[in-house]
């Protein structure tokens, strides 16, 4: 219930309001958010020296046309930089679909597409990839349609899987082919049972279901969970199917479990943080604060001083 609480809240106007102009708030923000700027985002990777990062430029679902050509540019200028500061090689970019215009009334999945498209064009001159985030379920059939046509042209282009969605065992099979990069999650939205496990012990069975189909195929799994006994089935099963840890690799938010990032990574196996940055967090941090009641325990006593 609580989840469901803070994931209407993230939706809310007066919340956000509320939220965005209490500066006791922005310390728990920085937890988990680079900072406003693009050079912010480079110098925390900097910092994550020996773990690879998947930038995130923050913001979603907008039905302004201007503000999704913003996006793009967003997205061009952090592949640059990237680039021009030596860590093509470790960090990649996360993007929405949503934030490049996808719910427009008119085009808006031609619209979407063709933003994506240019921002794979800018992450393949610097040599790296773009993956593509998952949103709610009611996008997820025109999302992974964007992705198969960006992996025409783009074929290292990723994108992310929810195991609470009942269809996703599914889409793990149709998505486990050569060259796939598949991010497996549990899930971050507030989903109906019609289409989705809402109980957590059939979220992470379903979640070990899916790996067990990804880690088999022929695709490359990132395996994106904090939860220990998640990550040491995904060692296990990825033994089983003969994966070295360069056929795979984990993936952790930034501010969250950062001692196990680095532990991971100094037992060899592939890290990478998603780093988000930008001046509109306020969906994403009330989603973090949803996965866990000491996140939010924290933030009320802050709101309440
Ligand atoms: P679970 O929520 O069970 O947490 C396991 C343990 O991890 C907790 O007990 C706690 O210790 C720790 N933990 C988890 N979340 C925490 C938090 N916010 N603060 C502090 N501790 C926390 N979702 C989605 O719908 N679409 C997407 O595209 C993505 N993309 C994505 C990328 C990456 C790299 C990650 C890691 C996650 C996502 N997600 C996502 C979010 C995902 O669906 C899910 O909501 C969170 O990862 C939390 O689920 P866990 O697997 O960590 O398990």
């Amino acid at each position: 219930m609580l989840r469901s609480a803070l994931i209407a809240a993230s939706r809310s106007a007066t919340c956000r309001t509320l939220v965005e102009g209490t500066p006791v708030v922005r310390p728990i923000v920085d937890r988990f958010v680079a900072g406003p700027e693009i050079d912010d985002a480079v110098r925390v990777a900097k910092d994550l020296d020996g773990l690879l990062v998947s930038l995130d430029h923050l913001g979603e679902a907008t039905l302004d046309r201007a503000h999704a050509e913003h996006t793009v540019e967003a997205y061009r200028l952090a592949l640059r930089t990237l680039g021009e500061q030596g860590l093509a090689g470790r960090a990649e970019v996360s993007l929405k679909l949503s934030s490049l215009g996808q719910a427009l009334p008119v085009d808006g999945e031609k619209i979407a597409l063709d933003a994506a498209r240019r921002i794979c064009e800018a992450a393949t001159a610097v040599g790296t990839t773009v993956t593509v985030d998952m949103e709610d379920h009611t996008t997820v059939d025109a999302t992974l349609s964007t992705v198969r046509s960006l992996r025409a042209d783009f074929p290292g282009t990723g994108t992310v899987l929810q195991a609470y969605l009942k269809r996703t065992e599914a889409d793990c099979g149709d998505f486990a082919g050569p060259g796939s990069r598949i991010r497996l999650c549990k899930g971050a939205y507030d989903e109906p049972a019609s289409v989705a496990y809402r109980d957590k012990t059939e979220v992470d069975a379903a979640y070990v279901r899916c790996l067990k189909i990804l880690m088999r195929g022929k695709g490359y799994p990132m395996v994106a969970t904090h939860d220990p006994r998640l990550i040491e089935i995904a060692r296990m099963l990825a033994g089983q199917a003969d994966r070295t840890a360069g056929d795979y690799e984990f993936q952790m938010l930034y501010g969250v479990r950062p001692d196990e990032q680095r532990a991971l990574a100094e037992r060899g196996l592939r890290m990478r943080v998603y780093l988000p940055y930008g001046t509109e967090w306020y969906p994403y941090f009330m989603r973090r604060l949803g996965e866990r009641p000491a996140n939010l325990a924290f933030f009320l006593r802050a709101l309440a001083r």
